[in-house]
């Protein structure tokens, strides 16, 4: 096992296959940067499945046990499903998970079941036609992604939902979100973060997790924190006294960079060592001059080893103007 500086080890690889989305949600990709000139990645510049495999065997190596897909959006890069049967025949890996708009999983979500994906987890901001359709930017409506998500539930995958919460746009409707999709999947409410240069982000738009659990809390119900289901979890999971779950993932209120232990593979097969890094540590160069497994283990080790990020734990006037990578190129 490696560490990082503040002790830190290598748990999970997650892995962006594509820097396209089919959404342009406000706080991730506005559709006014990401027009229809925005250059996205031509394919030649991607990883492929196999480099991909093999990047992920050296972190397997490593200590990784975690494997997550992510764009953009996963599922708009052709033939995922054969990426997936590659990692899931890597021996060690304990997990392997899919963060996804849900938009193409009526599609694919059994191929992926039968390729060995273990879960995914879907985002979905509001049931409200209007407020989802604004902050997806294209007006697509929540039907679509409820039908992914019930094509995950029959499929056999985990699911969970991700609701980033935005002040003004969709925090109203929390409670009833809550309530109409409880029975289906953990729901997780996400502070809106200052990810990415351009999604106008400030600290007025965050409404603080605690502020989240007071809506959620009617007049009878009260909320109980349970333990992490493993160390490093990202989400605070909180149960109702008639037994809901919910989650609440509080980068901006409650840093969680102390136990950080993930790693970021880019598509163009750049590593990242943190969500807010203004730049990525070359992989592609060294995999593709044929360098062996043991000079990638090194180049990853050595990577990791240096590692000091904690940015939500820094974040402040300081921080405030550094560039930052794009949450569509990275994948969150
Ligand atoms: P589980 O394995 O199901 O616990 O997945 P996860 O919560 O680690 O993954 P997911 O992609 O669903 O993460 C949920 C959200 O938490 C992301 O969309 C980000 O908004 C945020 N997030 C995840 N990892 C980090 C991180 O390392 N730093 C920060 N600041 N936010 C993160
Ligand atoms: N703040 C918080 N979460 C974000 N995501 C994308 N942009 C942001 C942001 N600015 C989340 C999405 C999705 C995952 C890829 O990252 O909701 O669940
Ligand atoms: Fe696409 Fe996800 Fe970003 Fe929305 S949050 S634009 S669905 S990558
Ligand atoms: Fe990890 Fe960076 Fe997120 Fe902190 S801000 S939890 S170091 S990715």
């Amino acid at each position: 096992m490696i560490t990082d500086q503040f002790g830190r080890p290598l748990r999970d690889l997650r892995i962006s296959v594509t820097d396209r989305c089919n959404l342009r949600c406000t706080y991730c990709m506005p559709a006014e940067v990401f027009g229809p000139d925005y250059a996205f990645l031509p394919q030649s510049e991607l990883l492929s499945f196999e480099e991909t495999e093999r990047v992920s065997r050296v972190m397997v190596d490593l200590g990784v046990q975690k494997l997550r897909l992510t764009g953009g959006e996963p599922l708009l890069r052709r033939d995922l499903p054969a990426l997936v049967e590659r990692l899931a025949r890597i021996e060690g890996v304990q997990d392997i998970a899919m963060t996804t708009n849900g938009l193409l999983l009526p599609r694919f979500a059994a191929e992926l079941k039968a390729a060995g994906l273990q879960r995914v987890t879907v985002s979905l901001d509001a049931l409200d036609a209007e407020t989802f359709g604004q902050m997806n930017g294209l007006g697509v409506s929540p039907e679509r992604v409820l039908a992914g998500i019930d094509a995950a539930l029959s499929a056999g995958l985990g699911v969970k939902l991700n609701t980033v919460v935005k002040r003004g746009a969709n925090d109203a409707g929390l409670a009833e979100f809550w309530r109409e999709l409880r029975g289906k999947a953990l729901v997780r409410f996400i502070e809106f973060m200052d990810v990415g240069n351009h999604n106008g982000w400030n600290l007025d738009s965050v409404v603080p997790s605690a502020e989240v659990l007071d809506r959620l809390a009617g007049e009878d119900l009260t909320f109980t924190p349970l333990p992490p289901r493993h160390p490093g979890e990202v989400a605070t999971r909180f149960i109702s006294n008639d037994g809901h779950e919910v989650g609440l993932i509080s980068s901006v209120t409650a840093p969680f960079c102390g136990d950080c232990s993930r790693l970021r593979l880019s598509a163009t097969g750049q590593l990242y060592t943190c969500l807010f890094a203004a730049q990525g540590y070359d992989l592609k160069t060294p995999l593709r001059a044929g360098e062996t497994g043991v000079q990638l283990r090194e180049r990853i080790a050595g990577l990791w080893q240096a590692r000091r990020d904690r940015y939500s734990e820094e974040r402040g006037e300081q921080t405030a103007g550094r560039p930052r990578i794009e949450m569509s190129f990275i994948g969150g």
